[in-house]
């Protein structure tokens, strides 16, 4: 079995509220019960593809992190963008992407670590299952608001997320209501409806729109008519940034970024899907239509109590699964345990919504149309 002596950590692709409370987790645990040194590497895979002159790798010791549990945000920082096998850079208004990996292995060497914590989605997975390959050492944490994760109940992020969706739509309500408007409140997600479905339901939503049922705009018309008219009626409608009129694309801005081998680097960005809504409702309703697009404010601030508690566990979890010797697993929740799976089983398996399934069933039964 590996001596762990020296373990480096990082926060991968976009933030999400209890990165904190991971990195608090793994230090303490790492530190005061088995002695490693712990490095954190800053802005993501951004740290360890720069030379260590940059110093983008700082020890973190037990007094670095007492307490940041419940903040917001990353201590080490985060970056969707510093991906070492097709690094971007710009020149001349013009971006190429580059491969870094040797870089990063470079750094694994300098800096002589036994072990890394990658904490992060399923982009961070699939670039550990390739760092793997290569003989790095890793354990993974999943973290992303969207919940899209496999192999785990939750990913830390996402109760803060619905939370602060849900506090959106509440406020909405009475605005609506005040005005006998249609509000559309486009939430995050990516492909998956998790955030549009829990809020929406915990708002009490007339429509909640998920990429899993594409919607036809006849049913929420008949939905929105059907409680009441114009001066006599409101309605809030729950868009998932993935949801789509049945039959259509996704709403994007851009096109997917590949490099030259044609490998696919990021897809376009959603963008768009209530307008989409909206053009399609006006002048098929009586209502004023307006849009409520949360964007980040779902992924800023302090983590809820259960993603501060979930994302403390996580990190001591990773360095008990470091000490077990349990290189590339992930750590998961399965309630009530934390357990710990391979990270090939998580990767390009994104965790959907079930359209048939028991959550779907509970926002038809108490009155929810879903569009579909
Ligand atoms: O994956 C998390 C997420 O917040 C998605 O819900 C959203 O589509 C995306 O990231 C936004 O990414 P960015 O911060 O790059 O705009």
């Amino acid at each position: 079995m590996t001596r762990i002596k020296r373990v480096g950590i990082l926060t991968g692709g976009g933030d999400a509220p209890g990165l904190n409370s991971v990195i608090e987790g793994f230090v303490s645990r790492a530190t005061k019960e088995y002695r490693w040194t712990v490095f954190g590497i800053e802005d993501g895979f951004e740290g360890l593809i720069q030379p260590p002159s940059r110093k983008k790798v700082r020890i973190l010791k037990p007094e670095d992190v007492k307490g940041i549990a419940s903040l917001g945000g990353s201590i080490l920082g985060c970056s969707n963008i510093s991906n070492p096998w097709a690094y971007p850079i710009t020149k001349k208004g013009k971006v190429t992407y580059s491969n870094r990996i040797s870089s990063v292995l470079q750094n694994i060497k300098y800096y002589n670590f036994d072990a890394l914590v990658l904490v992060g989605g399923d982009g961070t997975m699939t670039q550990a299952k390739k760092l793997m390959d290569l003989g790095v050492k890793i354990v993974g944490v999943p973290k992303t608001i969207d919940n899209d994760l496999a192999a785990t109940d939750y990913t830390f992020g996402f109760d803060s997320a619905v939370a602060t969706a849900t506090w959106a739509i509440d406020k909405l309500h009475s605005t609506a209501h005040a005005h006998d408007r249609v509000i559309l409140c486009e939430v995050m997600g990516r492909y998956a409806g998790w955030i549009a479905l829990h809020a929406g339901i915990a708002g009490n939503a007339h429509c909640i729109l998920i990429p899993e049922i594409p919607y036809e705009v006849e049913r929420i018309i008949k939905k929105i008519k059907s409680l009441g008219g114009r001066f006599s009626s409101y309605a809030i409608i729950v868009v998932s940034e993935g949801a789509r009129q049945a039959g259509s694309q996704y709403s994007t801005q851009g096109e997917p970024v590949k490099t030259k081998n044609g490998e696919v680097v990021h897809l376009p960005r959603l963008k768009g899907a209530a307008e989409n809504l909206a053009k399609l409702l006006e002048g098929k309703i009586p209502h004023d239509i307006r849009i409520t697009v949360l964007g980040h404010i779902q992924r800023g601030g302090s983590p809820s109590p259960f993603d501060r508690i979930l994302g403390l566990r996580f990190g001591v979890a990773a360095a008990d699964l470091l000490v077990r010797g349990g290189f590339g697993r992930m750590v998961a929740l399965k309630t009530p345990n934390i357990v710990d799976v391979p990270i090939n089983e998580v990767i390009g398996k994104p965790k959907l919504v079930d359209p048939n399934g028991e959550l779907v069933k509970t926002a038809r039964a108490i009155g929810i149309e879903l569009g579909g």
